[in-house]
């Protein structure tokens, strides 16, 4: 699972990861939160602002869509390696930099643990300049994120997530993400 601030290159690394892991001949799929379905689509029109809803309501959509799309991806979790563009900790950083980090943890308590979480850290500066060009959502301003990235940082000890240094090129970051992945899978590529 990768995760980190807006503009980190999740979505990026992600992509790539998925596309390295098949290219090995192993099945891989992708997923992202918010997921694609009906309670994903409902919580990106919140963050739009297109809908209002507090912070707890958002945080329990979050923690709805993990278990109902993680539902869907029940068969493809037996056999293939599911890579998600953000999970859990996202909840745990994001909703936990505006409520009680404890309730946060206990309604995503149900979600499966991910086997190997790596956290792109990147300074604030260099994500709200990758983010320029396109409309700021709820959590993307600079208050906001140098909070949840502390949080990322802090929870990487915790729950043992791996942190790789995300204000490099996209090769260099995704170096970090494979060497990772390659001993935690114990595959030669
Ligand atoms: P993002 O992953 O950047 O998707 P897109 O590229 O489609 O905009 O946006 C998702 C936003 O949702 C991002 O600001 C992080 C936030 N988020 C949470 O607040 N909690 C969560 O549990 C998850 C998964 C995401």
């Amino acid at each position: 699972m990768l995760e980190g601030i807006d503009g980190a290159g999740t979505t990026t690394q992600s992509r790539i990861l998925v596309n390295r892991i098949k290219g090995l001949g192993l099945k891989a799929v992708l997923t992202r939160e918010p997921s694609d379905g009906p309670i994903g689509l409902l919580i990106r029109k919140i963050l739009k602002g297109e809908i209002s809803a507090e912070e707890d309501v958002l945080a329990l959509l979050f923690a709805a869509d993990r278990l109902h799309h993680m539902e869907s991806l029940r068969d493809h979790l037996k056999d293939s390696f599911v890579v998600s563009d953000r999970y859990v900790l996202s909840s745990l950083a994001y909703q936990g930099s505006r409520l009680p980090l404890e309730w946060v943890a206990s309604i995503n308590s149900r979600a499966i643990s991910p086997d190997l979480a790596i956290i792109i850290d990147v300074d604030v500066d260099v994500a709200l300049r990758r983010i320029s060009n396109r409309p700021r959502e709820r959590f993307e301003n600079r208050k906001d994120l140098i909070k949840i990235k502390s949080i990322f940082l802090d929870l990487a000890d915790r729950y043992g997530a791996f942190v790789v240094d995300g204000n490099r090129s996209i090769e260099e970051v995704f170096q970090d993400i494979w060497n990772l992945f390659k001993n935690w899978a114990g595959v030669d590529g």
